[in-house]
């Protein structure tokens, strides 16, 4: 078989050469970072913790600013101390950036007013322009995410560990926002309890530097396989294989066969991992892959990722649950509320119903309650910035305001209000879960 959503390189030659350059490249992250975040998982699959993952649905060479990424980060941030305030849950805090540059698609091709060209499978593949040249897979892109890739870590890394994601900052990621927005106001009361909070900690003796940095970790769907190969190296200290592109990589809901090779490839390396599961995923599936992709049950190394759709959960997830907690499978359970509930509006724009992100949310919350297993996290689609991509929300944005700022090259992502909105409703359910 084949493996699954591969671009058609015309080039061979040249698939070889960025291998090539790649396989030279230091790695992006390190094999005993990938260890830590394991650890942290297995927290999440224990009950002890929350993951937050977020980010673009696919990040494009040209949003590598500052800016962007400054903007993604904070608004993470802001929701993990939400999350983590009102919750009284540590959150693990994971962004879908700095290589989430490949995307599946349910068709090789796209037909505008009557042209046919290859689809768009994001920028490690091509370019996104509706013509002819740019369509055509370049495996120079692959080269390219490195850099990327690199640049963004680089800045993540400085944000996280240099004073900009101390938690005294909690005001100060919030300033160009309090007036303009509900949620903006309702996050300052957070931010000012959390304030108080940290003074008495520090009267009582706390380090302050306990405050001064966050652990933040890198992931994205680990979907072309040249360029995941290329990533994986040997680690020194244990002699095992770790794709170092990636803190944690996952399998999507189209190339999540057990015999395929990207289930064959991320049974090889140390990282933790994740798989998406959809709908039709039966619970004999889904044991299957983990007795392949997490033979020694170790807690931490596996994500279950359930993407079900809003009108779905409440009938797809039990069973699944339910059949997996009895097969003794260790695993960290994690919502998508984002993939399921896509659908195009009549003005043509791909978008989806902040009420069915919700909704989706609230179910998963539900059936792991009454399943007695832990809801432990939520992978989440969003940007910083005040896009018009998702419809509702406080703003109460609706499908005709669309066109006034879609910018994602693939699905939509909640905007900055949507996601903080988001966070402070999970942060709700989690309290009762
Ligand atoms: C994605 O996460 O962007 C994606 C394509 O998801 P899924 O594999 O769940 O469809
Ligand atoms: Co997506």
């Amino acid at each position: 078989m084949a493996p699954a959503q591969q671009p058609a390189y015309p080039d061979v030659a040249a698939v070889d050469a960025a291998v090539a350059r790649l396989r030279q490249m230091p790695p992006l992250v390190f094999a005993g970072e990938c260890d830590a975040l394991k650890q942290k998982l297995g927290a999440v699959a224990k009950g002890e913790s929350f993951l937050l993952q977020g980010g673009d649905c696919a990040e494009t060479f040209a949003g590598v600013t500052a800016d962007n990424t400054r903007n993604k980060l904070r608004v993470l941030l802001q929701m993990a101390v939400v999350l983590t305030y009102a919750a009284s849950v540590p959150v693990v805090k994971l962004g879908r950036l700095a290589g989430q540059y490949a995307k599946p698609r349910s068709s090789d091709f796209e037909t505008r007013n009557g042209v046919t060209l290859p689809a768009y499978r994001g920028d490690a593949v091509n370019g996104f322009d509706f013509d002819e040249a740019s369509r055509i897979p370049d495996p120079q892109r692959l080269v390219e995410v490195y850099h990327a890739s690199a640049a963004t870590l680089n800045l993540v890394r400085a944000f996280v560990t240099g004073g900009y994601a101390d938690l005294r900052q909690v005001h100060t990621w919030n300033t160009d926002f309090v007036l303009g927005s509900e949620v903006g106001r309702r996050y300052e009361k957070v931010a000012a309890e959390i304030d108080r909070a940290l003074t008495f900690m520090q009267a009582i003796g706390a380090d302050p530097d306990e405050f001064h940095r966050v652990d933040f970790h890198s992931s994205h769907e680990a979907l072309i396989l040249e360029y995941e190969h290329a990533m994986t190296r040997t680690d020194s200290r244990t002699q095992l294989p770790y794709d170092v592109s990636s803190h944690f990589v996952w399998i999507g809901e189209r190339t999540r066969q057990l015999d395929g090779a990207h289930v064959e490839l991320l049974s090889h390396i140390q990282n933790p991992i994740g798989v998406k599961l959809g709908p039709t995923t039966s619970a004999d599936d889904a044991i299957a892959l983990a007795g392949k992709l997490n033979p020694t049950n170790e807690p931490g190394r596996l994500t279950f990722i359930t993407r079900m759709g809003a009108g779905k959960i409440r009938e797809a997830l039990p069973t699944l649950l339910e059949k997996v907690d009895a097969a003794g499978v260790e695993v960290a359970w994690v919502c998508d509320p984002m993939h399921g509930n896509t659908f195009e509006a009549s003005s043509g724009y791909k978008t989806r119903r902040f009420d069915d992100v919700i909704e989706e949310v609230q179910g998963f919350f539900d059936v792991h309650r009454s399943v007695g297993t832990w809801p432990g996290g939520l992978h989440v689609e969003l940007t910083g910035d005040d896009v018009t991509e998702c419809v509702g929300g406080g703003e109460e944005l609706n499908e005709a305001d669309l066109a006034d700022r879609y910018e994602s090259v693939c699905d939509p992502r909640l905007n900055r209000v949507q996601s903080l909105e988001l966070s402070f409703l999970v942060a709700e359910m989690l309290r009762h879960a």
